[in-house]
C-alpha cells in the first residue's frame, strides 16, 4: 500500500480546503453528457462540507494553454454540481486565484463549495510555477487530492500544492489507489490482464510492465493482428502494425522468460469492411481471406477466454478485443466481459477495469457495476499500468 494520509487524519472543522477535482468532463451544446466524475467526487465534498469545512473546488477543463477561453470556462459547472450534491448551492469566482477568489472565499460561509475557474487560464498551472501554487496555496490552510485522472501531470495543483500545504488522498483518489495496489501490487493470483485496443504502439510500455507482473496476459482489439503477423500469421486487410513485428517478438519473449502465458486468438470473425450489418465470416487465424479485415475474436477464443478467466483470481483490463461500437464485431468483448462480471459477483474474481474505451466497452456489455472497480481516469490509468510514477500520487505519499 502506498503511504499517504487521508481525510481520516485531517482537522476539518472551520479550514478552507482546497480541493482538486477532474471536472474534465465530456460537454455538448453547453450541457455535461456524462456526469461520471462529478458523482465520484461527491462523497468527498459531502464528507468536507459535513465536517464543517469550507471547499474550494480547484479543476482543469479542456486545454485552454494558459489564455483564458471562454467556451472552456467552468461557470456552467456550479449549478451542476449543487444538482449532483443534492441541491446545494455552489458558488463560483471567476478566477482561481488573486482578488476575485479571495473575495469569494470571504464570503463563504462554513460547510460552504466554493467552484474556482479553470485553472489551466494560467500558464502557471501546467508549469508548476511557483508563484501560481503559491497563489493557490494562500487561499487554504489545507490540500486534499481527489484527481487521480490527472495525477500524471505534475501541474501546480496536482504536484506543487501537495508541497506547500498538509495533503491527504480524497476519498475517489483513496479507493483508486487501493483497488488498483490490489489487483496490480499484491493481487492474488493467477493475476491475468486483458489489453485490447487498436495498436500496439501507443502500449508499449504498458505491454512491457503487465507481463513481468502478470501470469497471464490475453492480446485482443487490432493489436492482436500485429502479434499474430509478428509471429508469421497473414491478417489480410486487418489492421496491423507491420513495423512493429521485431517488437511484438520482443514483448513475446520478454513474457517467456518471465513466466506469463501470453493468449493470442485462434480464430476471428472477418468482414470486408467495418460496417454495421455487414456479411462476416468466421475464420482460423490461419486462414484469413487476402481481402478480408479481423474486426473481432471469433468465438472459440471467446470462450477460451472465458473459461481460462474461471481460474484467475485477479483481473485487469485496458482496452476492447474488437470494434464493439459496430455490432456483431462487440459480440467477443461482451462474452469475456460478462464472463469476468460473473466470477466478480461470486466473489471469486477481483476485476479492475479502466482507460478510455474500456469504460464505454463495458457500459456496452452492460457490466460496468460488476466489476470490482472500474477507474475513472484514462491517461493516468494507462501510466499506472506502465508502472510509471504519478507526481500527483507521488506528492502526496512524500507529503505523509
Ligand atoms: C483526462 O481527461 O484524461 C484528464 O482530465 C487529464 O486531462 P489532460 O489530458 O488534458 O491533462
Ligand atoms: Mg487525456
Amino acid at each position: 500500500m502506498p503511504a499517504f494520509k487521508t481525510l481520516d487524519d485531517l482537522d476539518l472543522a472551520g479550514r478552507a480546503v482546497l480541493l482538486r477535482v477532474d471536472f474534465n468532463v465530456p460537454m455538448a451544446g453547453g450541457k455535461v453528457t456524462d456526469l461520471t466524475r462529478i458523482e465520484r467526487a461527491a462523497p468527498t465534498v459531502r464528507e468536507l462540507t459535513a465536517a464543517g469545512a469550507k471547499v474550494l473546488l480547484l479543476s482543469h477543463f479542456g486545454r485552454p494553454k494558459g489564455k483564458v477561453v471562454p467556451e472552456m470556462s467552468l461557470a456552467p459547472l456550479a449549478p451542476v454540481v449543487g444538482a449532483v450534491l443534492g441541491g446545494t448551492s455552489v458558488a463560483f469566482a471567476a478566477d482561481c486565484v488573486g482578488p476575485d477568489a479571495a473575495s469569494a472565499l470571504a464570503e463563504l460561509p462554513e460547510g460552504g463549495v466554493l467552484l474556482l475557474e479553470n485553472l489551466r487560464f494560467h500558464g502557471g498551472e501546467e508549469a508548476n510555477e511557483a508563484a501560481f501554487a503559491d497563489g493557490l496555496a494562500a487561499l487554504g490552510d489545507l490540500y486534499v487530492n481527489d484527481a487521480f485522472s490527472a495525477a500524471h501531470r505534475a501541474h501546480a495543483s496536482t504536484e506543487g500544492l501537495a508541497r506547500r500545504l498538509p495533503a491527504a488522498a480524497g476519498r475517489l483518489m483513496q479507493a483508486e489507489l487501493e483497488h488498483l495496489a490490489a489487483a496490480l501490487e499484491q493481487p492474488k493470483r493467477p493475476l491475468a490482464a486483458v489489453v485490447g485496443g487498436a495498436k500496439i504502439s501507443t502500449k508499449l510500455d504498458l505491454l512491457g510492465n503487465l507481463v513481468a507482473k502478470v501470469d497471464m496476459l490475453v492480446i485482443g482489439g487490432g493489436m492482436a493482428n500485429t502479434f499474430l503477423n509478428a509471429v508469421g500469421v497473414e491478417v489480410g486487410r486487418s489492421l496491423c502494425e507491420h513495423e512493429m513485428a521485431e517488437t511484438a517478438r520482443e514483448i513475446l519473449a520478454k513474457a517467456k522468460a518471465a513466466g506469463c502465458d501470453v493468449v493470442l486468438p485462434t480464430d476471428a470473425v472477418v468482414a470486408g469492411e467495418l460496417a454495421a450489418g455487414v456479411k462476416t465470416e468466421v475464420v482460423s487465424v490461419k486462414a484469413v481471406p487476402a481481402g478480408q479485415m479481423i474486426l473481432d475474436l471469433g468465438p472459440a477464443t471467446a470462450e477460451h477466454l472465458g473459461r481460462r478467466l474461471g481460474d484467475c483470481a485477479s483481473l485487469v483490463w485496458n482496452g476492447p478485443l474488437g470494434c464493439f461500437e459496430v455490432p456483431p464485431f462487440d459480440a467477443a468483448t461482451n462474452l469475456v466481459a460478462r464472463a469476468a462480471a460473473e466470477r466478480t459477483k461470486a466473489g471469486k474474481l477481483l476485476s479492475v477495469a479502466g482507460g478510455g474505451d474500456t469504460v464505454a466497452a463495458l457500459a456496452h456489455a452492460g457490466v460496468l457495476a460488476d466489476f470490482s472497480y472500474v477507474s475513472a481516469a484514462g491517461g493516468a490509468f494507462l501510466e499506472w499500468l506502465e508502472g510509471k510514477t504519478l507526481p500527483g500520487v507521488k506528492a502526496l505519499e512524500d507529503a505523509a
